[in-house]
């Protein structure tokens, strides 16, 4: 069966910008905004902008002399991220696709996309547009998920490689990061940073990514996984279960990498 982009629809719009706004997804992207170093006036495009909750951190590290192109091709996250960047008229939402930047070549200083291209199919393609809109020197930060990098507390092993394996459903690369120093020095960038950061929870708590993230999984392996709801239920009540008891660990690692399109 061929495989399908997942398209963004208002339900997955909504968590995305709920689950976001999470304490572990704002220091996720102090790590990425540390790493990107925008300086005031500089041009970014946030690929895969979302709800535009980077796109809006980002317009406050550019100032008004800059500029950011917030790109997405999902209409229910362009219309949350419109409604939050509205005060910034430096900043511009639009629809696009990580193929096809609306941006001439060589001009802007910086590409971002941050859990974005492991939905994307022909990477190589982003990638080649992503070394066609920089400027000689610009950088690319991308920022990826492999949840072979899960590391949670279960007595049930084969459950959760279970649940696991369906939830890599929902991704088109679920194992994007491994591959992708390769993908980018093969489309010509100098690759000069490759690191991570995890997010580790040890509570389900309302103030932790974990607290949303297990439930999305469970629905997911359910819905289009294509594991039976007997399987989920157990799943999801073992993962309660260690949280009432103080025994639930999750972590999961983001993979990092800055590079530079070469003078
Ligand atoms: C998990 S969200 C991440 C949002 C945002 N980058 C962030 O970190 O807050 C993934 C986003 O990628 C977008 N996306 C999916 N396929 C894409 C493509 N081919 N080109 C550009 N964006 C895409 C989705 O619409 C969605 O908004």
């Amino acid at each position: 069966m061929e495989k399908k982009p997942r398209a963004f629809d208002a339900a997955a719009s909504a968590r995305v910008d709920r689950m976001y706004q999470n304490p572990d997804i704002v220091a996720q992207r102090v790590f990425v905004r540390d790493h990107l170093a925008l300086q005031p006036g500089e041009a970014v495009i946030d690929v895969g902008a979302g709800p535009g909750l980077l796109a809006l951190e980002m317009a406050a590290d550019v100032g008004p002399t800059g500029k950011v192109l917030a790109l997405d091709p999902s209409a229910d996250m362009r219309s949350i991220a419109e409604k939050r960047c509205q005060d910034s008229n430096w900043i511009t939402v639009t629809d696009g696709d990580a193929t096809a930047l609306p941006a001439d070549d060589a001009s802007l200083d910086a590409v971002v996309a941050t859990q974005v291209f492991e939905y994307v199919p022909d990477m190589p393609a982003a990638l080649k547009e992503c070394l066609r809109v920089l400027k000689p020197g610009g950088r690319l930060l991308a920022l990826d998920t492999d949840w072979d990098s899960a590391v949670i507390n279960t007595a049930e092993r084969d459950r959760m490689t279970k649940v696991l394996a369906a939830w890599r459903a929902h991704f088109f690369h679920s194992d994007l990061p491994g591959r992708l120093p390769r993908l980018i020095r093969e489309a010509g960038f100098d690759l000069r940073f490759t690191g991570g950061t995890p997010v580790v929870n040890t509570s389900m708590n309302k103030d932790t990514y974990a607290g949303d993230v297990v439930f999305t999984i469970a629905k997911f392996a359910e819905r289009k996984g294509g594991l039976t709801p007997d399987i989920c239920a157990a799943w999801l009540k073992e993962m309660t279960d260690l949280d009432a008891a103080g025994r639930f660990f999750f972590s999961i690692t983001r993979f990092l990498f800055v590079a530079i399109k070469p003078n």
